[in-house]
């Protein structure tokens, strides 16, 4: 029986953090032997809000380079980059014109983000889940591995999908793959450093409120010393009044690999003077083997170019046919008409 396709990406905005490698990359890496992956990264997607057009290459590069350092192993997986492979904008255009405003209006993210571009709201930001439901599925996906953030975009995927199959399909050939997202749990929502009740994101303007992936141990020893935490004694899991508290103790989890029962007796009763320095060294052991790999790849660009060359004509293949597929239920003249 041939394996499950999954389909996930990350944007290239800067650098990723913990709630990006927890939510999201990590997962990938656990499950990619079980399926057939691809992991593109999603170049579009960053420039629906303002962005450095001097950056936007070397981050997606980075990126890329990110992904293997993480451990994505090519045997099983395809990693290419968005903008490479056509169908992504094309599919998009399509899924546009059937997919109803109000259904876009609704979206959480949408309405976050926009409050933070005021006047400059851009159609590109507004469009944002329906590029994303075109990644997904070009490929057929039967799995979505993301964060908690993402799942009414992977809800919306799925109406767009089943209004496609509905208005242009046989009932016993639908035309497009309805898509689960596969949300963890634990690491499902990794909080901000100085407000455990807001999500860790890359559009926070305090540096201090995420660690990233490349940060050096100094930086991660600051940003811990620093971070927000409660003036209880003895550190407890779950406990809705220490947000900060279930968060720091959760990406303890973690990056430890232990379970959430050992940690939870290890730190019963530790203050947090002695628990700050034990998170910050368990850190900074957790991402030296992905910064040091990470060094070895950027050392060697032209390798990592072609390998994203290869993986867009591979992606390509598949996205392309299923492309047609749209392009021809929608009752597009083809070429050789
Ligand atoms: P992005 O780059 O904002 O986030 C990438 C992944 O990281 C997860 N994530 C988090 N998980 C836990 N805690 C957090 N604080 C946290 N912040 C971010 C996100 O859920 C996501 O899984 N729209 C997507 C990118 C995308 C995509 C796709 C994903 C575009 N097309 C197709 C899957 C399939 C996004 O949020 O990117």
């Amino acid at each position: 029986m041939s394996k499950q396709r999954v389909l996930s990406g990350v944007q290239p905005t800067g650098n990723l953090h913990l709630g990006n490698y927890l939510g999201a990359i990590r997962n990938w890496v656990e499950i990619q032997q079980e399926y057939d992956n691809f992991f593109c990264v999603v170049d579009l997607h960053a420039i629906t809000v303002p962005h450095n057009p001097k950056e936007l290459a070397d981050n997606t590069l980075k990126m890329g380079a990110l992904y293997l350092a993480c451990g994505i192993d090519l045997d099983c997986s395809t990693i290419f980059v968005q903008s490479h492979v056509k169908a992504h904008s094309e599919l998009t255009w399509l899924l546009n014109c059937i997919t109803p405003l109000n259904w876009l209006e609704r979206m959480i993210q949408f309405k976050e983000k926009a409050v933070k571009q005021g006047e400059n709201v851009s159609v590109g930001l507004l469009d944002y889940p329906v590029l994303m439901a075109a990644d997904i599925l070009l490929y057929d996906a039967d799995k979505v591995p993301v964060g908690e953030d993402q799942k009414q975009h992977l809800e919306l995927t799925r109406d767009i999908a089943v209004r496609i199959n509905d208005k242009f399909g046989k009932k016993k050939q639908p035309i497009l793959k309805l898509p689960e997202p596969m949300i963890r749990k634990q690491g499902a929502r990794v909080m901000s450093l100085t407000d455990g009740t807001k999500k860790m994101s890359k559009s926070d303007p305090s540096e201090l409120s995420r660690i990233s992936l490349l940060d050096s141990p100094d930086e991660i020893k600051r940003k811990i010393k620093k971070c927000k935490t409660d003036p209880v004694k003895g550190l407890t899991f779950d406990d809705p009044e220490r947000p900060e508290c279930n968060n720091l103790l959760t990406l303890y989890q973690l990056l430890s690999g232990k379970t959430k029962e050992a940690v939870a007796t290890e730190c019963q009763d530790m203050g947090w003077g002695q628990f700050k320095p034990l998170l910050t060294e368990t850190t900074i052991e957790a991402l030296k083997p992905i910064q040091d790999k990470y060094q070895e790849i950027m050392d060697n660009r032209d390798y990592l170019n072609s390998l994203l060359k290869d993986g867009a004509d591979q992606a390509a293949e598949v996205a392309n046919n299923t492309l047609s597929r749209v392009q021809n239920a929608l009752g597009f003249l083809t070429v050789d008409n």
